[in-house]
């Protein structure tokens, strides 16, 4: 109706359209300044399954792929598809609603049992994905009383789930547990204080000091949460994570992580720690009260999943054998490779454009 008026009035349709084109020439001019700068983000076509190799759109087959988070091979994993298709033919397509009106299934609860297990906390919540786990926490939790100190080279979700939040923020320097301390002092006016870090940072794979952090968290009363979307499921001797890796499961007391990527790959996120916490989230926590519920197939490859992962670590040791094998020899190859020991291997060439020139011609020869 409003279109109807607004096409029989052209003045209106005018301005309408002039503002059109003033939106279109600013867009142009972002979009052209990224291509300037060298950081335009082209999307490859996969037209075959996520794996070791894979066809991409064109003339491409058989490419091997060294380009994904699926550190453990499991999206295409046999019993993970089948598990996802047993659990979309008995509890369909989606729930069409969000967990608490109409959207709760027991495979969903289980998950949540199945997920607190696995990380040894008091219960979980599950979440459409990782990055909505972290949207969601922060407000939810803290108040304008409470304070939350973030590395500043955490995870963009982490800095907009802290951007959401009323509470007072404090951004240290990266892995800098100087800087930590003098932050955690000047925070000691507040009620609570929360570490925020990624457990393994995704750009370089540097592994958070968290035996330090827990440290300094003891000696200035705060809590620490961790991201371990790059550590779950295959960092740690049971694939628990960084804090299992470093000794401290006991002391951090909330982990986010994500299904989307070690564990089956699909989607899906979620929040393991004390239970008050968890129960809380469920009352407030914004994304999981106003998003829809994770579809019964994705819940059925993750747990399926979390069951291999929890039967034996063999997965596990396999990749750790090819991450060791792939740093020294492309170290002795001559590349620069950063991080250390995880499986993210940045093969550090100090061009962005010339990262990109050599990843096509890469392709190019089937990698
Ligand atoms: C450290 C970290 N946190 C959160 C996310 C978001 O996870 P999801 O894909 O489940 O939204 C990612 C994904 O790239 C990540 O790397």
């Amino acid at each position: 109706m409003w279109f109807g008026r607004l096409s029989r009035c052209p003045v209106l349709l005018g301005r309408a359209q002039s503002t059109l084109s003033q939106l279109r020439g600013i867009l142009e001019g972002e979009l052209q300044s990224i291509r300037e700068a060298g950081t335009w983000k082209s999307e490859r076509i996969i037209t075959s399954k996520q794996g070791a190799h894979i066809t991409v759109q064109g003339k491409h087959t058989g490419i091997l792929n060294f380009c994904a988070n699926n550190y453990l091979g499991l999206s295409s994993h046999p019993e993970v598809v089948r598990a996802g298709h047993e659990a979309l033919e008995e509890y369909g397509a989606g729930l069409s609603s969000v967990r608490f009106i109409c959207g709760t299934q027991n495979i969903h609860k289980r998950l949540e049992e199945k997920i607190a297990r696995f990380h040894q906390r008091e219960d979980a919540i599950l979440y459409i994905s990782c990055f909505d786990a972290n949207a969601g926490i922060f407000e939810a939790m803290l108040t304008p009383e409470d304070a939350v100190l973030s590395d500043e080279l955490n995870h963009a979700s982490i800095i907009d789930g802290i951007r959401l939040c009323k509470a007072n923020k404090y951004r240290y320097k990266h892995m800098d547990m100087g800087d930590l301390e003098a932050k955690l002092k000047e925070a000691q006016k507040h009620r609570l204080r929360v570490i925020a870090t990624d457990g393994v940072f995704s750009m370089d794979g540097d592994i958070a000091p968290l035996r330090e952090i827990c440290d300094l968290a003891k000696r200035h009363n705060a809590l620490v949460f961790v991201d371990e979307c790059h550590a779950t499921g295959f960092v740690g001797p049971n694939g628990r994570g960084t804090d299992e890796l470093l000794g401290v499961m006991d002391q951090v007391t909330i982990v986010n992580s994500t299904l989307g990527k070690a564990l089956g790959g699909a989607a899906g996120g979620y929040t393991t720690g004390p239970k008050p916490l968890i129960d809380l989230l469920r009352q407030r926590s914004r994304p999981y009260l106003f998003s829809n519920t994770l579809p019964p197939a994705v819940v059925g490859c993750a747990a399926k999943a979390l069951d291999l992962l929890m039967e034996n670590n063999a997965i596990l040791q396999s990749v750790a054998a090819k991450t060791a094998r792939f740093r020294t020899k492309m170290t002795a190859a001559g590349f620069t490779i950063s991080g250390k020991d995880h499986p993210i291997c940045p093969v550090m060439l100090g061009d962005a454009r010339l990262a990109s020139v050599m990843a096509d011609d890469m392709l190019e020869k089937g990698v």
